[in-house]
């Protein structure tokens, strides 16, 4: 059995990472914190791998206790109060985990960095105005500007064996933000915000966790792909299909976008007591404003046959299905 390493494994994205691994056979470590949740980690055949990616002497101290065939980087700080906490975990820490494993001998067969279409920004000015693997990276967040460090401070190890996946937004059970969208609609109430002709794309998690496993196999050293679930959808379709799932109407209520910017300031004054970063935030509302987030998933149908089992209906079903059994909405 090859033994595989999961950061972040105790996050949304990790969790079916780990189920999805173990369902194939592989002998995974959840790599985790000793403060992160293990809800979603009970598998009896899960090894728990206490690694914290915020200091390179703490990596180090984990990594000398076992070495790996497969690592898949996939902890990763998606909101944060400062800059220095994106560029630590999104960028320092690939660079330093990197580092490390070739100083100890420990290079795995394939190490595979989960970054973000973030990274490249949307496709408002691109080329026929699609993200592609030959567009110049224009990250409009901090966190995209730190995903993109990340890859190319990776990128920077010649001949390490690596991948690089930059999914879209990722939906499904046990997704924390996107939910905020699915109890006000259950509510009967649907904010309308920022671009309303935006192009969005999706994947629902379960096809992402197949790619990265089957990239992490197939592809070859080197290899970055861009995932969704191969559709564009306009701004309301992701609302119109939880409302049909719900069978409910809603009351629409359109908001300008200096107005969602001033909400965000305040969400953000007002979390910063609480010590959480909320999930409105400038970040968001920088994205918000964006026209397109179409990007071209070519060669991940090329290289590893993708082909995603979920339509954006049946993802949203599921996801609702599990909401409500855990009576969360
Ligand atoms: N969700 C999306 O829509 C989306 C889209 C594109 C890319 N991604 C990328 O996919 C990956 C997973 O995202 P997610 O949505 O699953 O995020 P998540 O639920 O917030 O999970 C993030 C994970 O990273 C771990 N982590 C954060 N800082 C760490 C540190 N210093 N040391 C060790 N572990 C640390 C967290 O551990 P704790 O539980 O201990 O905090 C958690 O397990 C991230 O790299 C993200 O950038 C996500």
């Amino acid at each position: 059995m090859s033994k595989l390493l999961i950061t972040g494994a105790s996050g949304f994205v990790g969790s079916f990472l780990v189920e999805e691994a173990l369902d194939r056979g592989y002998d995974v470590y959840a790599g985790i914190r000793n403060s992160s949740s293990r809800k979603y980690l009970q598998d009896k055949r899960i090894r728990f791998f206490n690694i914290d990616l915020s200091s390179r002497s703490e990596l180090e101290k984990a990594l000398k206790k076992e070495k790996f065939s497969y690592i898949i980087q996939n902890a990763g700080v998606t909101k944060a109060k400062n800059e220095d906490t994106y560029y630590r975990v999104n960028a320092q820490a690939v660079d330093d985990f990197v580092e490390v494993l070739k100083h100890m001998d420990a290079v795995p067969e394939k190490f595979v960095m989960i970054s973000s279409l973030a990274a490249y920004g949307p496709a408002d000015n691109k080329k026929e105005l699609l993200v592609t693997r030959q567009s110049q990276p224009q990250p409009v967040t901090t966190y995209g500007r730190s995903k993109l460090k990340g890859e190319q401070l990776l990128r920077q190890h010649e001949g390490f064996p690596y991948s690089i996946i930059r999914p879209t937004a990722v939906y499904g059970p046990r997704e924390e933000d996107l939910l905020t969208v699915y109890k006000m609609i259950n509510l009967k109430l649907e904010l309308l915000i920022g671009n309303q002709d935006q192009k969005l794309t999706f994947v629902y998690v379960k096809d992402l966790v197949r790619a990265i496993l089957d990239v992490m196999i197939k592809s070859k050293s080197g290899s970055d792909y861009f995932v969704t679930d191969g559709n564009v959808y306009s701004a309301s379709e992701f609302n119109d299909e939880i409302k049909k799932q719900l069978k409910t109407s809603t009351l629409k209520l359109k908001l300008p976008v200096s107005l969602v910017r001033i909400m965000a300031i305040l969400s953000e004054k007002m979390s910063s007591l609480s010590g959480n970063y909320p999930a409105l935030n400038l970040e968001k509302v920088k994205e918000l404003e964006c026209q397109s987030w179409e990007c071209d998933i070519s060669n991940l149908r090329e290289d590893i046959d993708y082909k995603p089992a979920y339509s954006l209906s049946e993802g949203i079903k599921e996801t609702i299905d599990w909401y409500k059994s855990r009576n969360i909405l």
